[in-house]
């Protein structure tokens, strides 16, 4: 039997209009641009302010974006995972709600939360389907209103994060393309460290929840960088040694953009020089899932069939891991 690979054919995005600068955010809390471009590097970020709109009506643009750049009719879509820490709701899953708004009517459609690592989670699943045989036409779609999850009055989250969609068309080949070696990992002895207390069956919503401000993201920020930064660099590394990769066969580091200074230990550690580094967490904050597939949309034209790829993230769980990838086309 002919071996399957699976890889990404094509990619769209959806990004919020509103800029939420640094500038604004200095006048809502107590933060200034020369803070967190130092500690962080973000300039600014994208707020969906359409009322009553969330992940779903990104998700859903974002599906647009690639059904109109790919030429992938509807119909022939049959798998939807999305991965997102801002489901519309419980339930439904927002799969189902973004397939009904995008008017695909014969894929199984289901979500996932790898929070940060949300991308590379979704693309081993998307991934497994398609090597199978069992799916022909997948999307992986990354939603994010991180706007809804973040305390506006916390100055030590409130500067992070931004929302934003993805979506990529992930198909078979037989050709020695897209994804090669993936090492993904779950360890929830971090999970004190970066979560959301209320709105779940632990502890629902409640007028109490709600005045103490449980319904917001929590970090402590120091602890998460010292597990990111170790463990982003530790699997990024070790992936490209076990394929025998050098820094030379390189094209690109990929990595998940939620602070300048992990997404440059990560490079250091890989040998990488700074022009073969996606970046940029400066124009949109950390999109949670959605930041991995965005510098591929973004960075799509000067990427070529062929190239080297390597995707590294951490999340909330802890989650976090590496991806190497074969691009899969060039860009007309
Ligand atoms: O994507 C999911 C995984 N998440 C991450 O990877 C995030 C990992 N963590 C981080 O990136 C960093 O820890 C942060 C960017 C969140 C914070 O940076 P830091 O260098 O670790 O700062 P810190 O928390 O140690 O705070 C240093 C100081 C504190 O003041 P004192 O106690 O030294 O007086 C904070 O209160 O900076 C203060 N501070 C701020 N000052 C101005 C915290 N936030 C701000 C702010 N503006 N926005």
């Amino acid at each position: 039997m002919t071996k399957l690979n699976a890889v990404i054919t094509a990619t769209g995005a959806y990004l919020p209009d509103y800029r939420l600068t640094n500038e604004e955010l200095s006048t809502m809390v107590d933060t200034n641009d020369e803070w967190i471009m130092t500690r962080v590097g973000i300039k600014e970020r994208r707020i969906l302010k359409e009322e009553g709109e969330g992940a779903s009506f990104m998700g859903a643009k974002a599906i647009d974006d690639l059904i109109r750049k790919s030429g992938v009719s509807r119909d022939e879509i049959d798998l939807v995972v999305c991965a997102t820490v801002t489901p519309d709701a419980p339930i439904p899953s927002t799969a189902a709600i973004i397939a009904d708004k995008a008017d695909i009517r014969h894929a199984l459609a289901f979500d996932i939360n790898g929070a940060c690592s949300g991308f590379l989670f979704g693309l081993e699943v998307v991934s497994q389907f398609v090597r199978t045989g069992c799916k022909k036409k997948a999307i992986l779609v990354c939603t994010e209103k991180m706007s809804a999850i973040t305390d506006y009055t916390d100055r030590t989250t409130c500067v992070l994060f931004g929302d934003a969609a993805t979506a990529v068309l992930v198909e078979p080949t037989t050709e020695d393309l897209g994804l090669i070696d993936s090492d993904l990992h779950t360890d929830g002895f971090g999970r004190h460290w970066l979560k959301i207390e209320a709105g779940g069956s632990v502890l629902p919503s409640s007028h109490e929840t709600v005045d103490q401000h449980k319904h917001f993201v929590y970090q402590e920020g120091k602890q998460v960088f010292k597990y990111a930064v170790t463990s982003m660099a530790d699997v990024a590394a070790g992936i490209m040694e076990r394929n025998h990769l050098q820094a030379d066969d390189i094209a690109w580091l990929v990595p998940h953009q939620a602070n300048l200074r992990i997404i440059d230990a990560t490079a250091n550690r890989m040998g990488l020089a700074h022009d073969k580094v996606m970046i940029n967490i400066q124009n949109y904050g950390n999109t949670t899932s959605a930041t991995i597939p965005l510098c591929l949309y973004e960075w799509e034209k000067q990427l070529h069939k062929g190239d080297n790829l390597i995707l590294a993230a951490f999340g909330a769980g802890f989650t976090w891991g590496s991806m190497y990838l074969k691009w899969g086309y060039d860009t007309k």
